[in-house]
């Protein structure tokens, strides 16, 4: 699947049924197995999403995560970066998709791909755990009753896609992001993710330190957060929380 100089998914791990490939790839991290190595598997059984939420995992939809060591010693900004690829493998595959602030994929206001990044410390090393689910083959009626009216699936929008092709495809062009990151030029990968992110611009709720603030948002820091200004011009650095629009 890998082409020949990709580090990204060079080791594929392959299940049909997982807790969570998050938590797999974890355990998979005391054997040895190396930077790049992918989990994926059919379903998942208790699939994570952010904020402690679960993610719908049936059979049909895409669920990997992918073993990084970023110089930088944190997971956010690659978690949030690996927006970008999920949605150039969306686009690619005829659904215009989107980021929402910090990685939330949507399609026409529904979520149609989400990420959560861990940060692992082992043996003095730190790996972020980067888990991608997105909804390919889930025919709309399928998703549970909270989910209905606020998530659809490439199904759905294009018809039926090769999970296998789709995840090659978004190996590519993680690998590529991730090269980019580690060589530096992040400045273009943020100029990057701007532009696939319809937060910026927009007037948001978000809670900071315990207190609701409320303002525009104006940009996204290199470490990831969100930068929003409220209605006195002061600045406000929203690093992991809840965010309405408003
Ligand atoms: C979110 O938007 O809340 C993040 C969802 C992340 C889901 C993926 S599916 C593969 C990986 N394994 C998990 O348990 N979660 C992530």
């Amino acid at each position: 699947m890998a082409t020949s100089d990709q580090v990204l998914g060079r080791v594929l791990k392959t299940y049909d049924t997982v807790e969570s490939t998050n938590d797999t790839l974890k355990e998979l991290i005391d054997e040895g197995v190396p930077e790049g190595t992918v989990v994926v598997a059919k379903r998942q059984v208790t699939g994570k999403g952010r904020h402690g939420r679960a993610w719908f995992s049936p059979v049909g939809g895409l669920y990997c995560s992918v073993l990084l060591e970023p110089p930088e010693r944190e997971a956010a900004p690659i978690s949030l970066l690996a927006g970008i690829p999920v949605v150039k493998a969306l686009r690619h595959h005829g659904v215009l998709a989107y980021l929402r602030w910090p990685n939330d994929v949507h399609f026409m206001e529904k979520k149609i791909g989400g990420i959560l990044g861990e940060g692992v410390h082992r043996h003095d090393r730190f790996y972020a755990v980067v888990g991608l689910g997105i909804n390919t083959n889930i025919p709309l009626p399928d998703f549970p009753s909270d989910l209905q009216g606020e998530a659809t699936s490439v199904q759905h929008e294009e018809g039926l896609v090769s999970n296998e092709q789709f995840l090659s495809y978004l190996m590519q062009q993680f690998d590529s992001v991730y090269r980019r990151y580690r060589s530096g030029t992040k400045d273009v990968l943020f100029k990057d993710y701007r532009g696939l992110c319809t937060t910026i611009g927009k007037r948001v709720q978000a809670e900071v330190h315990g207190r609701k603030v409320v303002g525009t948002a104006a940009e996204v820091t290199p470490r990831g957060a969100l930068v929003v200004v409220d209605e006195s011009g002061v600045r406000h650095e929203v690093v992991d929380a809840g965010l309405r629009y408003v």
